[in-house]
């Protein structure tokens, strides 16, 4: 662990990147807290489904997103494939992301500084933020570790089905209107294709130090 003065880190790109090892990982190393923006969505798109309405039935997720409570929520719930499905759409509407925005930005700002994932850190939630990272990797690499997880957790799913699955929510999370996936302007672009974990973790640390010593952050 690094000692720093408040910082905050974002972390972006898409579904199975990497960016939530990543981001966990650099959150540990600088003694941050981190915050998997994904799961609020995730949560929001939960309790939709257990009010018995549709992911897209605008009032039913704005109503979830303010009165939200993510600790309801296994690891195993949240991270089901249908879970996924349901915060993408729940996050394509405006109203819902203002709902999460005021958690997400009061979460940034308390100490000792953190680390956030998401699709929208760099550009919204934290556009001021020390450091930001995009991380990307073919959508075939990532259906590959995105099946393996499932696999994991018993989650019968083809390999064609998590290919499917990920590129569909690729394209709504970067076409949608409001806060679409994409890197902010000052971001730092790290592809994961060619890399296990501890060579792109190696590398995200050596980006990140980067950034914060051009943005006048270093030790
Ligand atoms: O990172 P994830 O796969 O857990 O995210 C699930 C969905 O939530 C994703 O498809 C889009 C949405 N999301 C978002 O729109 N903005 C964020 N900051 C995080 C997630």
């Amino acid at each position: 662990m690094v000692g720093r003065p408040h910082l905050v880190i974002a972390v972006d790109g898409p579904a199975a990147s990497g960016k939530g090892t990543l981001a966990r990982r650099l959150a540990a190393y600088y003694g941050l807290s981190y915050l998997d923006t994904g799961s609020l969505y995730r949560a929001t798109g939960l309790a939709v489904a257990a009010a018995g309405a549709a992911p897209d039935d605008e009032a039913a997720a704005v109503k979830a997103a303010q009165t939200l409570d993510p600790s309801r929520y296994s690891e195993d719930q949240l991270r089901s494939p249908g879970a996924g499905e349901a915060a993408s759409q729940v996050a394509a509407i405006p109203a819902v992301r203002s709902a999460l925005l005021e958690f997400q930005r009061g979460f940034a700002t308390t100490p000792p500084g953190a680390v956030l994932d998401g699709r929208d850190i760099g550009t919204i939630v934290c556009p001021d933020a020390d450091a930001k990272l995009f991380v990307t990797a073919q959508p075939e690499t990532r259906a590959q570790r995105r099946h393996l997880e499932h696999a994991g957790r018993g989650d019968a799913l083809s390999y064609e089905d998590v290919l499917a699955d990920i590129r569909r929510r690729d394209e709504r999370d970067s076409g949608r209107a409001v806060a679409p996936l994409k890197p902010a302007q000052d971001a730092i672009l790290l592809d994961t294709t060619e890399l296990g974990i501890e060579a792109a973790f190696q590398t995200a640390l050596d980006l990140v130090e980067s950034d914060l010593n051009e943005r006048g952050q270093s030790a």
